[in-house]
């Protein structure tokens, strides 16, 4: 590392990045540590949901970091406590921002109340503005910056650590992936052409807050009466997934994926204590997509995350046919019919716009 400037050189200053949310296919669930997974996991990086934030900066002449935080243009003191955590947490890894007032300005591409988790895109578009601003006093490659990026992302949010990469990111170690790694997520290139455009349409089936967190839900994988199998087929899953994304095996992709929501799922029913996040909606839409799947011979597949709301996965070429169903026959279980057409997308974009 080369210092490029001192610390006590530096002026004011702003930095805008967008950064995606991803979807995970293998699922990160349980954690030990500092934010290090239990299991490793590999995600879709999205591109329609993002988070657009804008840190500015400026010397104060005094020891002491102050953050001033505004969501969509307003002034939001409640959201400060979740954000000083994450700068106590990535303290010991980035140049002191003691001596700074910042500024930061947020705004997520999805609607807030949608129940779509923006843990993924905010921190990562965070830890982004925060490695931006450290490379004015220190020199580091584009590799270097996204992977620090990463890291920081990680102590916000374990699963914001896959959202610094377009395409596929796969965190945590794992035998088949050599640079894999617990600290941060690895682009995964090596996947056949047909999953680069793959279609993400999610089905808004509960905007509510969530009954159990996933902090919470993660908290309940130690002690937990399936953990080890679960870990440990985390891993096979993932070797089975890693054959069908490089071959394009559409039908051994579903079958994985479906299985690894469904088990994540099965963790939440079987913790001590208990609890179920899938809503009879959530039900509803999976038996209709098993269905249209066996008439059509097509590849809708579905998968969740931490909560009631479908990801419906399919290939480009299906897409007609994928949203006319949607349309007709699955829009009636989403709050209000609303669900969002999102898709594999590049990766986060530094912005020169303010926003
Ligand atoms: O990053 P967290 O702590 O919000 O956990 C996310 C967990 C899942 O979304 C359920 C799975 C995953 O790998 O993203």
């Amino acid at each position: 590392m080369m210092w490029k400037a001192t610390h006590t050189e530096a002026t004011s200053g702003t930095v805008t990045w967008k950064s995606p949310s991803n979807i995970a296919l293998v699922k990160y669930w349980g954690k030990h540590g500092v934010q290090l997974p239990a299991n490793p996991s590999i995600s879709f990086t999205l591109d329609a949901c993002h988070t657009v934030t804008r840190m500015d900066w400026t010397p104060n002449g005094a020891e002491e970091m102050n953050i001033r935080f505004y969501f969509d243009g307003e002034e939001k003191p409640d959201f400060l406590p979740k954000i000083e955590q994450f700068f106590e947490r990535i303290a010991p890894y980035v140049t002191p921002l003691s001596g700074f007032d910042l500024e930061i300005h947020s705004h997520n591409s999805f609607p807030h109340s949608s129940g779509i988790a923006s843990s993924a895109s905010s921190m990562s578009a965070l830890a982004l503005c925060v490695c931006s601003w450290e490379r004015q006093f220190v020199e580091v490659s584009d590799a270097e910056f996204y992977q620090k990026a990463s890291v920081l992302a990680r102590l916000g949010s374990g699963s914001a650590c896959r959202s610094l990469y377009g395409g596929l990111v796969a965190w945590g170690k794992h035998a088949d992936i050599a640079d894999a790694s617990d600290e941060y997520g690895v682009p995964f290139a090596e996947v056949h052409p047909v999953f680069q455009s793959y279609k993400d349409t999610v089905l808004l089936v509960d905007r509510g807050q969530k009954t159990v967190s996933s902090t919470v839900g993660h908290q309940l994988m130690h002690g937990h009466p399936f953990a080890e199998q679960r870990f440990g087929k985390a891993h096979e899953n993932l070797s089975d997934l890693l054959v069908a994304l490089n071959k394009g095996d559409l039908q051994l992709f579903t079958q994985l994926v479906e299985g690894e929501a469904l088990m994540l799922h099965a963790m939440m029913m079987t913790s001590t204590p208990h609890f179920i996040l899938m809503k009879p909606n959530t039900l509803s839409i999976i038996e209709k997509v098993w269905a249209y799947r066996q008439e059509t011979g097509t590849h809708l597949c579905i998968t969740l995350d931490a909560g009631a709301n479908v990801h419906l996965l399919y290939p480009q070429v299906e897409e007609k046919g994928a949203l006319a169903f949607i349309d007709s026959e699955l829009a009636q279980y989403c709050q209000k019919e609303h669900y969002i057409c999102d898709q594999v997308g590049l990766g986060p974009m530094q912005q020169t716009e303010k926003l």
